[in-house]
């Protein structure tokens, strides 16, 4: 039975139902509201509004869960692949073996990408970001392999083929970008050993696939892959929803995630790690300036819209980290200094009572490192980890009982109608 909530305005009552979702989460639906009353609601960055109904991801915030299509986070980390989370996450439900033989087929038969995309690479200036080129890489496939989005047949090779081939292209920006020869895919190698190979494989050092690296990979993969109604996701989906290609609206979202708030934070831990460690300071000291009101600093990997407790990704990565540090006998100063802020900020009463945890981003690029990629890819790392995530949410929006083209409303606040001035009138 549906519940309604009664809003009294200007002396009339009007109902408004409850969506109740299967977890029990529930939400006043208002998509009569200005038809009704007049008003709009007001929620700048969103943080109350939910933009679609989907049956992708479910996230916790107070409890600390993350499940994909059901499935608990920690459990695909440790029982599965990244490109069998990602079947699940685009297909919605886990792949039988025959399907997953079939995927990893399509997923390397599209591995190549086309010779003439090489050109634009070189032509990027050398210090350009590697997100403003994949970005822009990605918008480029528009050109190259036009999709035809009308059979299911058909926007399956073409959502497999954005996912092979991003791969491709970040291992070759890479390479090109470190003026070394471009590797090409192998097709005996599944998804996370064939980009590991494409990016440190070369003439004069071959490169060794560990398995241990690979499935810290995998884990690093499965982590990112999906976060519901986050600011990439939501780019993607309202992007998308002007009907422009995939390959767009993922462009768009790469873009969303390069900022340090969101996927950027990656890189910035460890540059702010990095700066702690060279100038020696104390971590009390930046745990201090991350509190103080006069100073914009915050404490990159930590705090997170949602999470209000520890985020589930970060205990993973948090493990996935010591376990490799420890196979490989890597000692890492970089561990210690975040291990120790960490120490610090937990028991900080301001970070206790804004609830402000080690996210996702705390600990990964650390786990990065000693895969070898360097700092200023690992954002690239985390779009490559999203795109499963992204193209199922683009997939739920393009549905037609689901799809709107997104469209906020606002409160004007500036000048009320005024006239023209000429300009030798204006003082
Ligand atoms: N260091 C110090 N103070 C913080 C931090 C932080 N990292 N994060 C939030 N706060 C404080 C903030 O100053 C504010 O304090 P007050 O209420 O006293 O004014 C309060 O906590 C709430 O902050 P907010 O910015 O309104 O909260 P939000 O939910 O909009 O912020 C966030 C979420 C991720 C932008 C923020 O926590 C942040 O800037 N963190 C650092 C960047 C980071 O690690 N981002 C990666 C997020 S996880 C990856 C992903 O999924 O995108």
């Amino acid at each position: 039975m549906t519940e309604y909530i009664k809003f009294i305005f200007e002396g009339k009552t009007f109902e408004f139902p409850v969506v109740i979702g299967t977890e029990g989460e529930k939400a006043l639906d208002i998509g009569s509201l200005r038809n009704k009353t007049g008003i709009i609601t007001l929620d700048p960055g969103y943080a109350n509004t939910g933009s679609c109904t989907s049956d992708i991801t479910f996230m916790d915030g107070e409890k600390g869960i993350l499940r994909y299509r059901g499935i608990p986070i920690e459990q695909l980390a440790e029982y599965s692949s990244f490109r069998e989370t990602a079947y699940l996450l685009i297909h919605g439900e886990l792949p039988t073996e025959n399907k997953l033989k079939r995927f990893s087929v399509m997923l390397n038969d599209h591995s190549p990408v086309h010779e003439d995309m090489q050109y634009f690479f070189r032509n990027f200036p050398r210090a350009s970001h590697p997100m403003g080129i994949l970005s822009s890489m990605v918008t480029a496939l528009r050109s190259f392999y036009p999709e035809l989005p009308d059979m299911e047949d058909e926007v399956d090779t073409t959502v497999t083929r954005l996912l092979s081939k991003i791969r491709t292209l970040a291992a070759m920006s890479y390479k090109i970008s470190k003026g070394h020869k471009v590797v090409y895919p192998r097709p005996d190698l599944p998804y996370c050993a064939n980009f590991l190979n494409m990016m440190f494989d070369s003439p004069v050092r071959p490169y060794e696939i560990h398995e241990d690296v690979v499935k810290a990979l995998n884990i690093f993969w499965i982590l990112h892959a999906d976060h519901e109604q986050n600011c990439s996701t939501s780019a993607v989906r309202l992007v998308g929803s002007g009907k422009v290609s995939l390959y767009a609206a993922i462009s768009a979202g790469i873009a969303a995630l390069w900022g340090p708030l969101h996927g950027g934070a990656n890189q910035a831990v460890i540059e702010m790690l990095e700066k702690l460690a060279a100038q020696g300071t104390d971590v009390k000291q930046l745990v201090a300036r991350a509190k103080d009101k006069n100073d914009p600093f915050r404490l990159m990997g930590f705090g997170h819209r949602v999470y209000k407790t520890y985020d589930p990704r970060a205990k993973i990565m948090k493990a996935t980290c010591d376990k490799l540090l420890t196979q490989f006998n890597i000692n890492d100063p970089l561990l210690d200094l975040a291990k120790a802020l960490e120490e610090v900020a937990s028991t900080d009463d301001y970070f206790i009572s804004h609830n402000l945890y080690p996210n996702v981003d705390f600990y990964s690029g650390i786990v990065l490192r000693t895969i070898g990629i360097p700092t200023n890819m690992f954002t690239v790392m985390f779009a490559i980890g999203r795109l499963p995530g992204w193209i199922a949410q683009w997939k739920e929006s393009m549905d037609e009982s689901q799809w709107k083209l997104g469209r906020p409303r606002q409160i004007y606040t500036g000048p009320v109608e005024r006239d023209f001035v000429p300009i030798e009138k204006r003082s």
